[in-house]
């Protein structure tokens, strides 16, 4: 199995180029498929997540050409089957994505129910709860949930949490529904707008994305269209407090300053100094971090993809921190391998108490999820020594080229496939 293999203690400086934001990919494509007309889609990030997306989708008879490393074309006028096989939801979650839209489109659906995954038990009771209020059947038999539909009249749909799934999946099902849908509590990640400003671009009437409440008028039908997904905060954010725990020196570029804001603030309340410009971001990591606490919350509060990094910073802090989640049950599954490296940290119900050291020492660790796995690589290029990371696959479903990305920091982190290379590797850094 591949690894990681780092040696830590020198602080990242340099520039890196953010790419597409995942999870607005993921809806997009899914999205792109509800018209017969081609739709080309840019700065699609090359991970493992949109690469499973886009065979699922070439799976149901939709036609897809890589035009070149991160734009598609997808044209869904061939497709014949509505039915997701287990295969690709089993890989990755967001294969659920095509609910809404084989939905929207079609007004039938069949895809394999998404079990939880490692960071809590994800129901989807909130994007089925948006179908039926449209005027769909659903059921879950064998595993799959079967949607259908004589038609999809527009309704008001108020969610009892707010999801980002359900917000895009309903989006997707409602813009082509007759008659206007309003979704109240409604989701407003950056990539929610995304995914409607796409949406738009191929002709739907969709209000509002970006606030709590979203108001579609239903159109009969949409058609192709150009479109560049907006750069990804999370990985932007995962760079920048890499910059942070190393002491470095870093500007993350092609990004949207005005959705690092909360990730800004708390970088600046731990000491670091953050400079924006219009297209970038640089975090000067501080001599001595201090400790803070801090909670996740949904957009704009601070993102619950990026606690386990900040989680990295804070046991690097001078002081006692709290990190509290609110989003997911089981997210703090990384704090037994940082507390193998020499962290102090305790987690108690849905917080994580931190008291902070001064130094965190290389270990052989293993990436309990994606989040997780870039904290520790983040904690690997602070520790002092030479760190493994297994079970790097998870990393690499959200992150295109992050040893690359990181090599280009002068980091000293390698990915070996063999225990010989891993050898050769260890005894090149000594
Ligand atoms: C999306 O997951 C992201 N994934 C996650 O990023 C991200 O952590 C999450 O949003 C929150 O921002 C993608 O976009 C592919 P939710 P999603 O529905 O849509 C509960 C990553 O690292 N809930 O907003 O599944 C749910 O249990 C991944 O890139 C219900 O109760 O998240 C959770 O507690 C990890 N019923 C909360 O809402 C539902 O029907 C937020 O979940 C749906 C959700």
């Amino acid at each position: 199995m591949e690894q990681y293999i780092i040696k830590g203690g020198l602080p990242l400086k340099g520039e890196v180029s953010i790419g597409g934001a995942k999870n607005a990919a993921l809806g997009i494509l899914a999205a792109a498929i509800m018209t017969d007309e081609t739709v080309t889609i840019e700065n699609v990030p090359n991970v493992r997540d949109t690469r499973v997306l886009l065979q699922a989708i070439e799976g149901i008879g939709a036609k897809v050409k890589y035009v070149y490393n991160n734009s598609v074309q997808i044209n869904g006028g061939s497709i014949c089957d509505k039915n997701v096989d287990y295969e690709y939801i089993k890989k990755i979650r967001a294969s659920y994505y095509l609910l809404g839209a084989l939905l929207g489109k079609y007004r039938e659906s069949h895809v394999a129910l998404p079990g939880g995954c490692n960071i809590g038990s994800r129901p989807i009771d909130q994007h089925i709860k948006g179908f039926r209020a449209l005027g769909a059947e659903v059921d879950i038999a064998h595993g799959m949930i079967c949607t259908k539909a004589e038609k999809l009249t527009g309704s008001h749909i108020y969610f009892d949490v707010v999801s980002v799934g359900a917000t895009i999946n309903l989006m997707m099902a409602a813009c082509m529904a007759e008659g206007d849908t309003i979704l109240e509590n409604a989701a407003k990640e950056p990539h929610i707008v995304d995914v409607a400003n796409f949406l738009n671009a191929m002709g739907a009437n969709i209000k509002g994305a970006g606030t709590d409440v979203i108001r579609i008028k239903g159109v009969s039908r949409l058609h192709g269209t150009t479109y560049s997904i907006i750069p990804d905060q999370i990985e932007a954010g995962t760079f920048m407090f890499a910059s942070a725990a190393t002491g470095g020196d870093v500007v993350v570029k092609d990004v949207i300053p005005k959705h690092l804001e909360s990730l800004s603030a708390k970088l600046i309340e731990v000491g670091c100094q953050v400079i924006e410009g219009d297209d970038w971001v640089r975090v000067i990591g501080a001599k001595e971090l201090k400790c803070t606490n801090v909670k996740t919350l949904p957009y704009p509060g601070f993102p619950t993809d990026m606690q386990p990094q900040m989680s990295v910073v804070l046991a690097l802090a001078k002081g006692s921190s709290m990190v509290t989640e609110s989003i997911f049950e089981n997210r703090f599954k990384y704090v037994d391998e940082l507390n193998r490296m020499g962290g102090r940290i305790k987690v108690e119900g849905n917080t994580a108490y931190i008291e902070g050291v001064e130094v965190l020492t290389g270990a052989q660790l293993a990436a309990p999820d994606l989040r997780a796995g870039a904290a520790l690589v983040i904690a690997a290029l602070a520790a002092d020594g030479v760190s493994e990371i297994e079970d790097i696959e998870y990393i690499q479903r959200g992150y295109e080229d992050f040893e690359r990305k990181l090599q280009g920091l002068g980091a000293v982190i390698e990915r070996t496939d063999s225990e010989r290379e891993a050898q050769k590797f260890k005894l090149k850094i000594g």
